[in-house]
């Protein structure tokens, strides 16, 4: 039984990226490993949402969780913030990370090029927090999406040093993990980059099925192949890998055939997919609604989940404090 770690900011709705890169994995891995899934509302504060919102994203995001699969009977599933453990590692983890190395995260850089108005301190010591959450439960994997590889890099590079400092085995150096298979990245429908919360480039699991539908036969494609065989260009693979992930192998075996021969028509791949994303969803959407009308359950999984989580990180609090040789009088 391993102990597997993973979290989501609830800075918006999950979307199909939140669910094929990891939540799928999470929902399969809670039965046989000891699970810890918790929403980063910490990590969300980066973006400084109004106290309504950080309120409504944690609620929305905490009913998605459940919806998608994840059991609070067999997980435990918690809020970030109601482990001061977690922002006590973060501070001790903070004195043994360097701002040259944090400067360099490619995520960092991003957020830098993104909202150069406002490039504050949680942005940079993000990978740090983030590190704190994770080796809190001494976890061993950690089930994301690809774009989170290089934080994961991170942690381990802290648990690796902290452990060399005080010359101790204490924290197991964690791995991103989906089942031997390499990390996933969905992409968008804006014919670049991933699919993200922010970008307005993709589909939630709660999305009503108008919306989806204009989404995708606006996403962008390409004027089409003119030779057998041709390389597909960035934004038709995408809605390729779209599709991988929502339809029947079949259907995807049928359109890559029509592009093969240069018969492809988008309008026509564009619109099954909106059937079969519309499939996808459609139960998600049913139990989010469900679910986040039930504030009193939400309310009970939240303070179940902290009280085991909290046995855990206390645990870890305990045995950092003593290792640094923090002592009472
Ligand atoms: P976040 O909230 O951006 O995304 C949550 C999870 O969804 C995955 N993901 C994707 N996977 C594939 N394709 C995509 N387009 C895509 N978009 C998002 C992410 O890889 C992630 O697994 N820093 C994290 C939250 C976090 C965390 C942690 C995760 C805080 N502490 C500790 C794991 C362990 C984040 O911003 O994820």
């Amino acid at each position: 039984m391993d102990i597997i770690v993973s979290g989501i900011r609830s800075t918006g709705n999950l979307h199909l990226g939140n669910y094929f890169g990891a939540i799928k994995n999470f929902v399969k891995m809670q039965h046989k490993n000891h699970c810890y899934f918790f929403i980063a509302d910490f990590h969300s504060l980066t973006t400084h949402p109004t106290p309504d919102d950080l309120y409504e994203k944690t609620k929305q995001v905490l009913s998605e969780y459940i919806a998608c699969g994840i059991d609070p009977e067999v997980a435990t599933i918690y809020l970030q913030s109601d482990l001061p453990e977690v922002a006590e590692l973060y501070l001790l983890l903070n004195m043994n990370a360097y701002v040259g190395e944090l400067e360099r995260t490619t995520t960092f850089k991003e957020k830098v090029r993104l909202q150069p108005n406002n490039v504050n301190a949680g942005l940079l010591t993000y990978p740090v927090l983030m590190a704190a959450d994770i080796i809190i439960h001494k976890a061993v994997k950690v089930p994301v999406g690809k774009d989170q590889e290089q934080n994961l890099e991170m942690t381990r590079r802290f648990a690796r040093r902290f452990n060399h400092m005080y010359k101790v085995d204490y924290f197991p150096e964690p791995v991103p993990y989906n089942f031997g298979e390499s990390l996933i990245k969905i992409p968008g429908l804006d014919g670049k980059g991933k699919m993200g919360k922010s970008e307005g480039n993709g589909i939630f699991l709660s999305e009503d099925p108008e919306s989806i539908s204009q989404k995708v036969m606006r996403a962008v494609t390409d004027s089409g192949p003119t030779r057998n065989n041709q390389e597909m260009s960035e934004p038709v693979k995408n809605l390729f890998t779209l599709m991988t992930v929502v339809s029947e192998s079949g259907t995807v075996e049928f359109f890559r055939n029509k592009y093969n021969n240069c018969e492809i028509r988008y309008g026509e791949m564009k619109q099954q997919l909106v059937d079969d994303i519309i499939l996808f969803t459609k139960p998600f959407r049913e139990k989010i609604l469900d679910i986040s009308s039930n504030e009193n359950y939400l309310r009970k999984v939240v303070r179940e989940g902290a009280e085991k989580a909290r046995e855990s990180a206390a645990k870890t609090i305990r045995d950092v404090r003593k290792i640094i040789g923090f002592k009472s009088f």
